[in-house]
């Protein structure tokens, strides 16, 4: 099919080992998080041998936490084409939206308004709903329907001088719709709007950049991309330095410690670290590291674009299945949702499961979606996600099985 080095990438996943009655696992739950490469555990392990220790010591391993941290920024600001220190690290994406939002929200009037979207993740929504409290008004751009992509139209026409806050995720966990930020970037420029982009769903899938991105603050998290459960924070260096954070006394008030609460977790940023460098020797030579993670971002979303054409082909020709989201042609991830007419979710998952072939089933947090399709009270849908590490072979085991119980 191409010339993607998927044998390379399998070797080093340990998890590929696992057996199910028999069978060997075949994973399709990568929008709720990847499987680890040997790499990110050895760093992981490296870190708590070696380094383990707090930051601010006069001892060795306090010193390689430090470069730890370093790194770790370092090898984030290359993923996503940022400097060092515009890169926080969190607990996770929506833990740090928290933060965002209500930093943010100490500089809105009663009145000002913030944009958030339909088509998002809760953690991209609930953070700044909260900010009603404060009088702020909220106001949420529907989806079209049935691709489940933000309605841009709509987005324009709700914009306006009081909209202070655009907040947006660039790709559905659900749908697998992506959003044009080009426009998006355009109309926030329009109001002068701080612009906020959730990409925990874009980043594993499609090469980013956030200049290209045109945004103040873009997040991510690292367990959805090959690393540890971990979140990361983008913010502009200007707007970061802006951002009015809540912090204890003894905490730097400089980018980008300013938003970070407390410890840190260590190895996480180690194994981000290492999560990094996984991606950038799939397809790199090492000579740059943002080179090889943009090559190595464009050859995993073709590997994984043809895996995605081949699943959706093969859901459309069987019978009672309903595709929802984007078509394959249309700018998409390649995260697949469908519903059958005679199977509740939970229970092509649990058939599926029962093979060794792990779909997820349910709304993701995607609520608003799922209830916009009107599946709530149904289940939600099944969502099969392709990962790297993924084969033909593991979407053919899958679309036999949901054959098999259609
Ligand atoms: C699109 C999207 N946004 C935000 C989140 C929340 O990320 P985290 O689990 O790091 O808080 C997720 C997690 O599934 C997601 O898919």
């Amino acid at each position: 099919m191409t010339d993607f080095p998927v044998d390379r990438v399998r070797e080093q996943f340990p998890a590929l080992d696992l057996t199910v009655g028999g069978r060997g696992v075949a994973y399709f739950d990568g929008p709720g998080g990847t499987q680890v490469p040997d790499g990110v555990l050895a760093a992981v392990a490296r870190y708590y041998t070696e380094r383990n220790a707090n930051r601010h010591g006069a001892f060795i391993t306090s010193e390689k936490t430090e470069e730890t941290i370093r790194t770790g920024r370092e090898k984030m600001a290359a993923l996503l084409g940022a400097d060092p220190d515009e890169i926080a690290f969190g607990a996770n994406m929506t833990t740090l939206n928290f933060s965002l939002a209500r930093a943010l929200g100490r500089t809105l009037r009663p009145g000002d308004e913030v944009l958030i979207t339909d088509m998002d993740h809760e953690a991209n929504r609930d953070p700044w709903l909260d900010l009603r409290e404060e009088g702020a008004v909220v106001r949420s751009v529907p989806m079209r329907l049935p691709e489940c992509t933000v309605d841009m139209d709509e987005l324009e026409r709700m914009l306006n001088r009081r909209t202070r806050i655009i907040a947006i995720g660039w790709a559905s966990n659900l749908s697998g719709a992506v959003v044009d930020l080009d426009r998006v970037q355009e109309l926030a420029r329009t109001v002068d709007a701080t612009l906020v982009v959730d990409a925990v769903h874009y980043v594993p899938h499609l090469p980013a950049d956030v200049h290209a991105a045109g945004c103040d603050f873009l997040l991510c998290s690292p367990y959805k991309f090959f690393g540890p459960h971990l979140g990361v924070l983008y913010g502009r260096r200007e707007a970061f330095e802006r951002l009015p954070t809540h912090r204890a006394r003894a905490q730097r008030p400089t980018v980008p410690e300013k938003i970070e609460t407390g410890t840190a977790n260590h190895e996480g940023i180690a194994g981000t670290a290492a999560a990094c460098d996984f991606i950038a020797g799939i397809s790199g030579d090492g000579a740059d590291l943002r080179c090889d993670l943009v090559c190595s971002m464009q050859a995993i979303a073709k590997y994984e674009d043809g895996l995605n054409r081949r699943l959706m082909r093969g859901l459309s020709d069987i019978d009672g299945a309903v595709l929802y989201g984007p078509a394959e042609d249309d700018r998409r991830t390649p995260t697949v949702s469908f519903t059958l007419r005679k199977r509740s979710p939970r229970e092509v998952a649990q058939f599926l499961g029962e093979r060794g072939i792990f779909v997820g089933d349910g709304h993701f947090y995607a609520l608003t979606v799922v209830e916009k399709l009107g599946l709530a009270p149904t289940g939600g849908v099944v969502r099969a996600g392709i990962a790297p590490y993924n084969t033909e072979e593991e979407v053919d085991a899958l679309l036999q099985g949901i054959e098999d119980i259609s």
